[in-house]
């Protein structure tokens, strides 16, 4: 499935298709029905007319990784390491609503983030723009069938996704891609959109699906990878990692997502390789020393055994780890906010 777009030239004529709003709810007794555009509204109002619409995509978008990005246990306590001064280069990504909520109100307050801001998180219009008052929404291609009663609502396509998941680290000494989704895909030169994996219409639904599985939703994780495992001689242990269903690297996003390749041996001792991005502190500051995450080609780890081993048997086991922090002289120290079994076997 591929998702394409045409933009609606901005100079398209017809009915200016404004919204018709009611004022005030449903339970007021005189309703004032007056001609709004929604981005008129202040930002949590304009989502919530959205989702008072749009349920079904609604409750998909609720309980979602965009929902959540700035509530998140996770994102709340890495916020705290972080000094004063780099908290609203977080904030407004993991809360982009704040942003807009502070636009045109009083000065002070640069960093705030209102509670009804911050559990909004990427909210509806965080990709959805409305054009200009005129730009007839198109009909949609998905079976959705009725006229919008507002302006297009388009996304910016791929460009989109990659205003958030793809940015440089704001040291003044560091200068690195904290995160860079979209490269990757974009070297796959791959026909799939983020889209059309990352939005695949659950059966029975007629809509995009709104949910955006990652890294949380194991058996995703799990299907980018074909894993095979073999002991080409008895004391030599080979995997395979090959990349399959995906084109950016696995695992992508956040600069510490990593995969944690072992084997245990039959004393109980382990051996591990991670495949991530690996950083090195350096007098001009961290810098990416390398980068050996599953990307394009399948990658091979060897873990050559220790002299006497050959006998008896040993267990692999590949795993997808979600990490909070880590000293990058000590990656197998790391802190884990989660992690999930991608395979495991027996050689
Ligand atoms: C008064 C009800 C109403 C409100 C409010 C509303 N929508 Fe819609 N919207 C619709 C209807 C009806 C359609 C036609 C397709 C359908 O039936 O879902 C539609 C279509 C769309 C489409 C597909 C067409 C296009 O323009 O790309 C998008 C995207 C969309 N809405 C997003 C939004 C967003 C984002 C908001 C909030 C800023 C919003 N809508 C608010 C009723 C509404
Ligand atoms: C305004 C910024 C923003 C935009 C635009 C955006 N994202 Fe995200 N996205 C985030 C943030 C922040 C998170 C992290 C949320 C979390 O898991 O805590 C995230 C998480 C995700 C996840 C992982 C969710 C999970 O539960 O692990 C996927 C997949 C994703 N985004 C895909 C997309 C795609 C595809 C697009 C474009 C259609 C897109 N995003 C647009 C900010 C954005
Ligand atoms: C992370 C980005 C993102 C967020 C957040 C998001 N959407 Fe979407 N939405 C998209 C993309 C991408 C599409 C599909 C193609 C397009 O329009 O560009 C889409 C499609 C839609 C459609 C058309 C559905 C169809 O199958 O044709 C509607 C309606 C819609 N979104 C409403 C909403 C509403 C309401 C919210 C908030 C509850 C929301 N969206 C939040 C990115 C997002
Ligand atoms: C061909 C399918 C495919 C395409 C295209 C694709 N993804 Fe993914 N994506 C996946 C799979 C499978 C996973 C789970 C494995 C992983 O973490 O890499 C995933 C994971 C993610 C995650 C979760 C990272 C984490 O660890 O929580 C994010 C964020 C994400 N994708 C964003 C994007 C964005 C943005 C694009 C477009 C620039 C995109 N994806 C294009 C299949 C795809
Ligand atoms: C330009 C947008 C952007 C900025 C700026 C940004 N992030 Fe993120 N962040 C994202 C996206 C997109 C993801 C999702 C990638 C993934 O799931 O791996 C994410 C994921 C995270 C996660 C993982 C959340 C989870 O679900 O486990 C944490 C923690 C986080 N960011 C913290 C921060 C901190 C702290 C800062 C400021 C130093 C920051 N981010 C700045 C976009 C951003």
């Amino acid at each position: 499935m591929r998702i394409k777009r045409s933009w609606v030239p901005l100079s398209a004529g017809g009915v200016a298709a404004v919204v018709l709003l009611v004022l005030g709810g449903a339970n007021q007794r005189v309703s004032r029905a007056a001609q709004v555009r929604l981005s008129d509204l202040p930002p949590v109002a304009q989502n919530q007319r959205c989702e008072e619409c749009h349920a079904e995509i609604a409750r998909e978008w609720r309980g979602s990784g965009h929902q959540l990005a700035f509530s998140r246990r996770e994102f709340q306590h890495a916020l705290l390491r972080e000094p004063r001064s780099a908290q609203a280069f977080c904030t407004d990504c993991h809360a982009p609503e704040s942003v807009r909520e502070r636009q045109g109100s009083a000065p002070g307050g640069e960093t705030m983030v209102s509670a009804a801001a911050g559990e909004l998180g990427v909210a509806c219009t965080g990709c959805h723009t409305e054009r200009a008052p005129g730009t007839a929404a198109e009909s949609r291609s998905s079976g959705l069938g009725r006229t919008a009663p507002h302006a297009f609502m388009g996304t910016d396509g791929e460009a989109g996704c990659g205003r958030c998941h793809e940015f440089e680290f704001q040291g003044k000494r560091s200068h690195f891609p904290m995160q860079r989704t979209l490269s990757e895909h974009r070297a796959a030169s791959s026909d799939s959109t983020c889209a059309s994996c990352h939005m695949q219409r659950s059966s029975g639904s007629k809509h995009f699906s709104h949910r955006f599985a990652g890294g949380r939703d194991a058996r995703y994780v799990a299907s980018a990878l074909k894993i095979s495992a073999t002991r080409p001689t008895p004391r030599l242990v080979r995997i395979e990692l090959a990349p399959q269903n995906v084109t950016h690297a696995v695992p992508t996003g956040d600069l510490f997502r990593r995969l944690n390749v072992s084997v245990k041996l039959a004393d109980g001792s382990e051996l591990h390789r991670f495949l991530a991005r690996h950083f090195e502190d350096t007098p001009q500051g961290r810098r990416e020393a390398k980068d050996d995450r599953v990307h394009l080609v399948p990658r091979i780890v060897e873990f050559p055994l220790p002299p006497g081993t050959q006998a008896a048997k040993v267990t692999w086991r590949v795993t997808y780890e979600r990490v909070a922090h880590l000293d990058p002289q000590r990656e197998d120290e790391a802190t884990l906010d989660g992690w999930s079994l991608i395979e495991s076997g027996e050689l």
